[in-house]
This record gives structure tokens, sequence and C-alpha cells, in this order.
């Protein structure tokens, strides 16, 4: 088990800037997933992290160790990547045992390792087969045997699961949060896909362009997003987000799924018309038509196509942000200059 720390670390190619100045924390025993759209250095960081990459400045320490000039394979960190490679000619039992063999590991040893490992990611059966017999989730489970069965004190992911069809990726989403409680280890896993951060996580770190936009856990991100940039990564479709009418630029959002389609009484109510409509079995995705621009509902309400209705969202389910887009307080002042300009309760 290890706690990571990175302190104004920088990384740079060339002229190009990729990493301005990162300060991350990594708690002893997390699973923390680094989340962010493609190019923003996630794979940077965890290579970084790892010792592949070298650092353009700043520390990492590996519990209180400083890792700068530690070599990859001195630094006690496994690692998956999407594009594993497993040995064609190999079994699995000497796939897994291979990640060993330079480790000067007793047979014995060895053994009892590769059973307690493939017990737990559910390969049992299957040590004597050839990665060529097997599904591309088990292949991909052999990758996860081979890095575990090393006893690492960290565990690092790289979009492991990208290369499985959807319904393989939640399983196996499922099945790592399960490994992870199991094991103990510290997990860090990089992935750009939201619901994958969010299902797996107890710490999310969001990037964006080299930088943390906001970092904490699954639940505190969806309902305390720091700035715009957060409410509208996380949840699907995006946070609604009303501009250009409140005043100093202020910007009002709330989620779909806090919309609703009748009036409500603490909170503001505007004229909507259903333009489009989209059936995803128990919820319903709705367009409406205001006249502050189009709004995103997601409802279990079975409307029809083309009403007119009065769109109602609490005040209590309301984001407001500065000019800057950072979040601000909702306080009495807020609630007032939202119900002056969109029109008040009900009641
Ligand atoms: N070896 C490299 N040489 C030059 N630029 C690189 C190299 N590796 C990554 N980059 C750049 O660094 C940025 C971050 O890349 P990366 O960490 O791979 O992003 P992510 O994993 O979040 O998709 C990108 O703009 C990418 O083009
Ligand atoms: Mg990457």
């Amino acid at each position: 088990m290890s706690s990571i720390s990175l302190r104004n670390v920088k990384k740079s190619y060339g002229n190009e800037v990729v990493i301005e100045n990162l300060n991350l924390e990594i708690r002893d025993g997390s699973f923390t997933v680094l989340v962010g759209p493609s190019g923003c250095g996630k794979s940077t960081t965890l290579r970084m992290i790892t010792g592949l990459e070298t650092l353009s400045g700043g520390d990492i320490f590996i519990d209180d160790t400083r890792v700068n000039d530690v070599p990859p394979g001195k630094r006690d960190i496994s690692m998956v990547f999407q594009n594993y490679a497993l040995y064609p000619t190999m079994s699995v039992r000497e796939n897994i045992e291979f990640g060993l063999t330079n480790k000067k590991i007793p047979k014995e040893e060895r053994q009892r390792r590769i059973s307690d490992v493939c017990e737990i990611v559910g390969l049992t059966e299957y040590l004597d087969r050839k990665p060529a017999n097997l599904s591309g989730g088990q292949r991909q489970r052999v990758a996860l045997a081979r890095a575990m069965v090393k006893q690492p004190k960290v565990f690092m992911m790289d979009e492991p699961l990208s290369n499985l069809d959807a319904k393989l990726r939640t399983q196996m989403r499922v099945e790592l949060i399960n490994m992870h409680k199991r094991m103990g280890t510290t997990f860090v896993y990089v992935t750009h896909d939201q619901v994958e951060a969010m299902s797996m996580a107890d710490d999310i770190v969001l990037m964006n362009q080299g930088k943390i936009v906001q970092q904490s856990g699954p639940k505190e991100l969806y309902h305390n997003p720091n700035c715009i940039y957060t409410a509208q990564f996380v949840g699907s479709p995006q946070t609604n987000i009303l501009d250009g009418q409140l005043p100093e630029k202020m910007k009002l959002g709330f989620r779909p799924e806090k919309v609703r389609l009748h009036p409500v009484e603490a909170g503001i109510n505007i004229p909507a018309s259903i333009q489009t409509k989209e059936m995803l079995g128990s919820e319903i995705i709705y367009s409406l038509q205001t006249p502050y621009g189009v709004v995103m509902c997601k409802s279990e309400e079975d409307m029809e196509d083309a009403v007119k209705v009065t769109m109602g969202v609490e005040f209590s389910s309301m984001y407001l942000f500065g000019a800057d887009t950072v979040r601000l307080p909702f306080d009495d002042k807020a609630r007032a200059a939202v119900s002056a300009v969109f029109g008040g309760p009900s009641k």
C-alpha cells in the first residue's frame, strides 16, 4: 500500500507545454481515477509516476520517498495498458508466471500467488489455455493477473477496458471494484469515460489541458461541481446552462434530471414546448424549446410530443456560475435575481 504525491510537476515536449504545474495527492489504498478528454495529459501523468517518462520539473513521491531518479523497475508499480500484449505461445499460467521470473521467487510461492490471483480474476479454469483460445475479456484478465501477481505497491491502468465491447466493459468494471476491495492496493486508473470514472472511483481527478479542474469523490463531483466544465463533464445529457439573461454575466445551470414538466413551488417556472422525445426505457429525454433556448430534460413522465408545458426547476437544484464559469454560492440575492429574470415560484 502506498500514497503518491506529485509536487509542482511540469512536462514539456520540445516547446509544447503539456503539464504546466501539477499538484496531486493520491491516497494510500484508494481507487483513484484520472479522467478528462483525449490529449489532456492523463497518460503522461501516469507515465511520469511509473518512471516511463521523465519530468521537466517538480518531484514525485511514493510514500515519503522521492522517486524522480528511481528507475521504473524499482518503483514497485505494475501497469496495464489498453493494448496489452500476451505471449501467444505461452499458456495463461506461463503468461502470468512470466511477471515473476526475474524476481527470484521460489516455485512454491509462485504457484501459490498464481492460484490466488487467478481466483480473484476468475481464470482458474483457463490456466492451461493459450491466449488464442480465450475471449477478449479473458485475455484482458490475464493482463490484469500478470500485473497483480507481482504484488505491487501501486497498480496502474491506462484505459484497460477500451478494447472491450460495452457489455464486457460493464462486467469488468464490477470485477475491478471487487479486485480493489480484496487487494487493498492503491489503484490509479486512467479513462476518458465519465461513466467509468463515476462507477469505479473513490477519488476522481478531473483534468483538462494539463490541469486538475476538480478532485473529489464521485458524489461530490456530481452534486457539487466547482465550475461549468465539471458540471457538464459529468452526467448525460449534460447540465443545462442558461446564458445571457442574468446580471454580471452570471450563468444558471441545472441538470436535465432536475427539470420538471410541471410548475414547482420553490423555483422558476418557464413556458416550454416539447420538441423531441427520446425513449430510453425507464426514462425519457426531452428537448424543450423555451424563450431562453433549448433545455434538455430527463424524466420518467411520459408526455405527448409537441405539447406545451410549464417547465419547473427548483432553487435547490440550481447552480450559479460567474462570468469566469466558476461556481458561486446560491444565496438569497442570487435567488432573487434568478426569480426576477426567469419568473418566480408558481404561487
Ligand atoms: N512523446 C510525445 N511527444 C510529443 N508530444 C506528446 C508525446 N506524448 C504525448 N504528447 C502530447 O501531450 C499531450 C497529452 O497527451 P496524453 O498524456 O497522451 O493525453 P491523454 O492520455 O489524456 O489522452 C497531447 O497533446 C499529446 O499530443
Ligand atoms: Mg491516454
